[in-house]
């Protein structure tokens, strides 16, 4: 071995990467406990891709790379776009990648919410962007639209917003989408519809009407797919064919994609469980105002509630009972993040956050 690697000298990485802060979200140790922390579906997936994932694969299929022919078509007519309109990705986390790879170069503008979905900052900065975020109001945690149209300017090249956002819960309405895409006329706009399901609000229409519009959707929220990794990014066939350059022809796996197929088949899993968890959100609403515990109006299926200084020990105290819930006090201070399950697990997670606060 040469002196050089007996010394232990490495390449240095890109600047872009050694001024980062590492993101890593506690994804570690998580089985058996309720989990109310990551904006999952607390049931798990339809039972009809459970049983086509049980029987559905053999081990000649196993060793062809992924064919995406019939997961395109089904799921275009499923969302009502052409083949052309739809890019298939590995989760959403692959679609934001890809428009940032596709659409922001070195030290271009890059506009976000605080707090917003990390992963928006994460590839805007693995790229090497000037990333600039507009924060919601603090008492209300509104969108600020007027702000955000001041803020647009012929330098901003990307605009990325989760519609509802995480962590915050609110959502914007089409009109406000449509008045950002007629400011930002020198900016891609992605839409981010991670929990569109829970909000009945989408802007995917528009992408017919502005060639600027990106809107992703997910199948690792009310699908229950999240350890599959599949999503689908929406926008004008001329962007589709940009977007696809700049992928790998493989980055669906052959699993999450036939999975995909057979979940949208099952659109009955997916109103029970949006009716369930509606009802779940109100009665965990009803139970923290008896509780006097302030939390936000959410259009998806998380809450954001006030614990003040009382943040780390409800976390805490919440995971000694096998309960996991997100603490988001770095970003609003005393605030921790609550995914909705069903009425019982709510039910469970109100006793046991009574006896955690008594
Ligand atoms: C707004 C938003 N977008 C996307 C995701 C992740 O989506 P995916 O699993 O499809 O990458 C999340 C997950 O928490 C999210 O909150």
């Amino acid at each position: 071995m040469s002196e050089t690697f007996k010394n232990g000298a490495h390449v240095r990485p890109r600047r872009a990467i050694e001024r980062m802060e590492p993101y890593r979200p506690p994804t570690a140790g998580r089985t058996d406990l309720l989990r109310l922390d990551f904006n999952e579906n607390t049931v798990g997936c339809s039972p009809r891709v459970t049983e086509f994932l049980q029987q559905g694969f053999s081990a000649a299929q196993l060793p062809s790379y992924p064919e995406y022919a019939a997961a395109r078509t089904e799921l275009a007519a499923f969302f009502g776009v052409s083949e052309e309109e739809l890019v298939l990705t590995n989760g959403t986390d692959e679609a934001i990648q890809l428009v940032v790879n596709t659409y922001l170069d070195v030290n271009q503008e890059c506009l976000l919410m605080r707090p917003s979905y990390a992963m928006y900052r994460f590839y805007a900065q693995v790229a090497g962007a000037e990333v600039y975020e507009l924060d919601f109001n603090p008492d209300t945690l509104a969108f600020p639209l007027e702000q955000m149209l001041e803020t647009i300017s012929r330098n901003t090249r990307l605009v990325m917003l989760a519609n509802p956002n995480n962590p915050t819960g609110g959502g914007i309405t089409r009109h406000a989408i449509v008045r950002i895409l007629e400011r930002a006329t020198h900016a891609m706009v992605l839409i981010d519809e991670a929990y569109f399901e829970f909000s009945g609000v989408t802007a995917l229409p528009l992408i017919k009407d502005y060639p600027h519009l990106l809107v992703s959707r997910t199948f690792s929220k009310v699908y229950g797919l999240a350890g599959l990794r599949v999503g689908c990014l929406f926008t004008q066939p001329a962007n589709v064919a940009f977007l696809r350059k700049g992928q790998s022809p493989y980055s669906v796996n052959a699993v999450g994609a036939a999975a995909a197929r057979v979940a949208i088949q099952d659109q009955d899993f997916v109103t029970r469980y949006v009716t369930e968890v509606l009802a779940a959100r109100e009665l965990t609403e009803v139970g923290l105002d008896k509780l006097h515990l302030p939390y936000f109006a959410s259009d998806g299926n998380f809450l954001l509630i006030q614990f003040g200084d009382r943040s780390r020990k409800v976390v805490e105290g919440l995971r000694a009972k096998g309960i996991l819930v997100r603490d988001r006090s770095h970003e609003i201070p005393g605030a921790v993040r609550v995914t909705i399950g069903t009425r019982e697990q709510m039910t469970r997670f109100l006793t046991s956050l009574r006896e955690v606060l008594a």
